[in-house]
């Protein structure tokens, strides 16, 4: 049966680098508070008017492919998953598609959040175990400085997240000794509001009440981005925390479970866990309720914050060059988020 393995893989991180102590200048925050609740010390920011998630993603997919010694003639298919993307359309997928002068392939974008680089690498997969595809390229990239409230108001979310992006490049498998050996995708959306960018949007105000976005009483248009949103400064990321981390903490565990129980392995099997870089806290309560020890649980929030869609590839990325995972070992990728989504892939390196 044809099967998928990583051919080549690669990231880019920006240079600026933003500690807590910056973020202090400009909110009510403190390093301590940061720390404790999250693991995280420093972040990256993109560059405005300089750089953007599709040129951050152009360059970590550039590397994928140098990784894997293709040119942009090889690839026959983009995944690209954000939930920052450069426009609300198009999506990042053909600006990616140009700016790597790629063939008039198909580019596909993936809206799931934190979740997104689990749901592209499972499209991916199945597109080459289908025989349908041979050089895929599956990135991962967020601009999240771009969008984020740095007023006090909003630093419960601000303080999280950071910019940066990964990109794999997917092919058969040749060699029976690496091989993407399963995906498991999931979603309800019972609390899609609990973490979600709402504004600007199309949704009318029939979720959440037309009242708080103050629709203009017209026929047609207007909907879209409101004077009163503007008035309001409505339009940045909420969450809430401890309903994201609630479930964050049910869910990752079963399905990390459910991955190695799909293919007959223990958790005393698995070389490396890369969870999504949601929280630190979040990573540790995972390796305590399936019992791993340290050297399998691999973590970098603490100085990248939470990439969202880009923090799977650039935690797999590291713990590749720090020889952490290495070949033929057993890696799981799980992920959770908006949405909420969640979902996990079992590897063989
Ligand atoms: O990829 C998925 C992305 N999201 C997540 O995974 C989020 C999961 N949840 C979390 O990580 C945590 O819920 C947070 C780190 C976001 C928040 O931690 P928490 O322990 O749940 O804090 P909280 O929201 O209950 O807030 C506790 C207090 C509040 O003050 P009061 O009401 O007790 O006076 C907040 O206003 O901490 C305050 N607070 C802050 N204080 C300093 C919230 N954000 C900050 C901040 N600095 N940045």
């Amino acid at each position: 049966m044809l099967r998928s393995k990583v051919a080549g893989i690669g990231i880019y991180l920006p240079e600026k680098v933003v500690t807590n102590h910056d973020l202090e200048r400009v909110m009510d925050t403190s390093d301590e508070w940061i720390q404790e609740r999250t693991g995280i010390r420093e972040r990256r920011y993109a560059k405005k008017h300089e750089e953007s998630t599709s040129t951050m993603g152009a360059i970590a997919a550039r590397r994928a492919m140098d990784d894997a010694g293709l040119e942009p003639a090889d690839i026959d298919f983009v995944i690209f998953a954000t939930l920052s993307p450069d426009y609300f359309f198009p999506g990042c997928g053909v600006l990616l598609q140009r700016a790597l002068k790629l063939g008039d392939v198909g580019a596909l974008d993936v809206r799931n959040q934190c979740s997104g680089f689990i749901y592209g690498l499972s499209v991916a997969d199945q597109f080459i175990r289908s025989g349908m595809y041979k050089n895929i390229l599956l990135v991962g990239a967020e601009f999240h400085s771009a969008g984020l409230d740095f007023t006090t108001r909003g630093r419960n979310v601000t303080v999280i997240f950071g910019d940066g992006a990964g990109a794999l490049v997917l092919q058969p498998a040749g060699d029976q000794d690496s091989m993407i050996l399963s995906t498991h995708l999931h979603s309800n959306g019972a609390q899609a509001e609990a973490l979600a960018y709402i504004n600007p949007g199309c949704h009318g105000g029939v979720h959440l009440g037309t009242e708080r976005f103050g629709y203009p009483n017209q026929e047609f248009g207007g909907a879209f981005l409101t004077q009163k949103m503007i008035e309001n400064e409505d339009y940045y990321p909420n969450m809430d925390g401890q309903a994201v981390f609630k479930s964050a903490v049910v869910k990752f565990p079963e399905v990390i479970l459910e991955a190695l129980d799909a293919n007959g392995f223990q958790v005393s099997d698995l070389d490396m866990l890369i969870p999504h870089q949601a929280n630190l806290r979040i990573s540790q309560f995972i390796q305590k309720k399936l019992g791993l020890r340290d050297d399998q649980v691999y973590n970098n929030i603490m100085r990248y914050g939470n990439t969202t869609a880009a923090s799977i590839p650039i935690a797999l990325y590291e713990a590749v060059q720090e020889g952490k995972v290495k070949k033929s070992n057993l890696v799981c990728l799980a992920s959770f988020g908006s949405g909420f989504t969640w979902g996990s892939a079992l590897i063989k390196w």
